[in-house]
């Protein structure tokens, strides 16, 4: 038994011992379907477990032992273990010995789709012992709800619920392009906090998934699906050659970008790498950057967030900034051909040193962040704070250093890996001009590697 299941029980016989025997509320455990739960036995001063029956209350007041099988099993302190519980499990336990009884009651969280589907409808069922559990949903604590990936609470034209118990919950989605492999969450919570959130991922027949990454970092493509004959990927449609200088590299049904610029920002696709050449799956990658302008004293400085999508930018995307001064004056959202911006003024300049973040949302739920820091002046060299479009973020102990074009999103980027060396990077104009990759590059033996685009 693992600490905090021992620290509950000790909380129960606390209980018991304020609140005194009989009637007691039985103690709640919670579990998804699937799961591996022990339901303690909260008799005190047990000596032997010989003397114990566990007794299950079914649905029309009946009771019976719970006979051991390879599913239930009595372990060695009287507690009961299931294995893969399925919703059948969820009810009222007794832990029974002589005249002592102590209660336990499961519930078990499950999420299933509708199916087939009608119209392009997602209907999403979240349920809670399929009230066939112990006095199903008059425990006022207990509440289901769902949220989006990242917690958030899933809001937007498109969904609608449909509570027809505090236990059943459906959740009605206009099926979109981009729902594939969108996951969506059932918390079941207890008093407001989470107990057990069950996770369904959506699939659409010839559908997007849509991945959001941070220039500057890595992002891992997943093709989904595994073949015997291996997979293969294309960018635009164009088959990807991999070579040893190659930033995409396949790494078993994954493509791993190393460092994402925006032009990386496409639609990519991976089949199967011979016969019918079947798609498998289909992701559009955007990419999420700042860059930075700043007066040649450092007196002020006006950070543009960038959204780079694959195609035009959806409407339910959002960019905000967070952190950073509270007087910062911000831009409206704009939309320039593929690119969502949004500006921050910030009057102090690097005077200070401040950390501020700009984020991309989804239908209200985050989908990426890019941080920027300043660098206080009085320890940087006044060369680097010097150069007009020169942006630096210092994280980790790992200097990346960026050159930005100005206000075209065909963004080239700079940048300098590895601890504590570095080098002055050019800094001239370039034209705008969409390019394949970053080609003259890559000494992976030497300390530091300069990424410099090629026309
Ligand atoms: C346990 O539950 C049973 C069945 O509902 C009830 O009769 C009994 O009083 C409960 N015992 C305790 C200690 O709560
Ligand atoms: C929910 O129930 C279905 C059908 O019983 C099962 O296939 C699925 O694995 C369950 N989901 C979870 C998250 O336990
Ligand atoms: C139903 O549940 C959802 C999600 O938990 C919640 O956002 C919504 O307000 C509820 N609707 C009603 C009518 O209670
Ligand atoms: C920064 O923003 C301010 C206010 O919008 C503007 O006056 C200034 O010209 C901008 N500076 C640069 C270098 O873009
Ligand atoms: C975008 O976010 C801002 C606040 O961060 C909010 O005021 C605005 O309504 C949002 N716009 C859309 C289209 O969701
Ligand atoms: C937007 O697209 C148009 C037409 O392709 C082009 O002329 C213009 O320069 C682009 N604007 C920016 C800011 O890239």
């Amino acid at each position: 038994m693992n600490y905090p299941s021992l620290l509950g029980l000790c909380l129960v016989f606390l209980t018991w011992a304020s609140a005194g025997p009989p009637t007691a509320e039985p103690l709640l455990m919670f579990a998804l379907e699937g799961d591996t739960v022990t339901l303690p036995c909260g008799i005190p001063s047990i000596k032997s477990c010989s003397s114990v029956n566990w007794l299950k209350y079914g649905q029309y007041g009946t009771t019976a032992s719970v006979a051991e099988d390879r599913t239930h099993v009595l372990l060695w302190d009287c507690s009961l273990k299931i294995t893969h519980s399925v919703l059948d499990d969820a009810c009222l336990y007794s832990c029974v010995s002589g005249t002592h009884i102590s209660n336990v009651s499961l519930q078990i969280l499950n999420v299933t789709e509708s199916l087939p589907r009608k119209d392009d409808i997602i209907e999403l069922h979240c349920i809670l012992n399929t009230f066939k559990g112990y006095v199903p949903c008059k425990n006022k604590e207990i509440l289901i709800k769902w949220s989006a990936e990242d917690d958030t609470p899933i809001s937007g034209d498109r969904f609608t619920f449909e509570n027809s118990s505090d236990c059943f919950s459906k959740l009605i989605i206009k099926e979109k392009q981009t729902d594939h492999h969108r996951k969506w969450q059932c918390h079941l919570t207890q008093n407001g906090e989470i107990k057990a959130t069950s996770v369904y991922t959506t699939t659409v027949t010839d559908g997007l998934q849509e991945v959001f990454g941070a220039v500057g970092e890595s992002v891992s493509l997943s093709c989904g699906h595994t073949s015997s004959y291996g997979v293969e990927w294309a960018k635009c449609e164009k088959p990807l050659m991999h070579d040893i200088t190659s930033d995409m590299v396949p790494q078993d049904t994954s493509l791993v970008i190393s460092k994402l610029t925006a032009l990386h920002a496409a639609d990519y696709k991976c089949s199967e790498a011979t016969g019918q050449h079947s798609v498998l799956n289909k992701i559009r990658l955007h990419t999420l950057d700042v860059t930075a302008e700043s007066a040649p004293d450092g007196e002020y400085l006006n950070l543009t967030c960038v959204l780079t999508c694959a195609k035009e930018c959806d409407k339910d995307f959002n960019l905000s900034w967070s952190g950073g001064d509270q007087k910062a004056l911000q831009s409206r959202l704009m939309q320039v051909n593929n690119t969502l911006r949004k500006e921050i003024f910030l009057p102090d300049g690097l005077k200070r040193w401040d950390e501020i973040t700009c984020s991309v949302h989804r239908e209200g739920a985050l989908m990426a962040s890019k941080k920027w820091r300043t660098v206080n002046p009085l320890q940087t060299p006044a060369w680097l704070v010097l150069p007009l479009g020169l942006l630096i973020c210092v994280a980790a102990g790992v200097v990346y250093m960026k050159r930005k074009h100005n206000k075209d999103a065909a963004n080239e980027q700079s940048s300098i890996g590895m601890t504590h060396v570095y080098e002055v990077i050019r800094a001239e104009e370039e034209p705008q001009q969409q390019r394949q990759s970053n080609t003259d590059t890559t000494t992976t033996t030497s300390l530091y590697h300069l990424l410099q685009a090629v026309n």
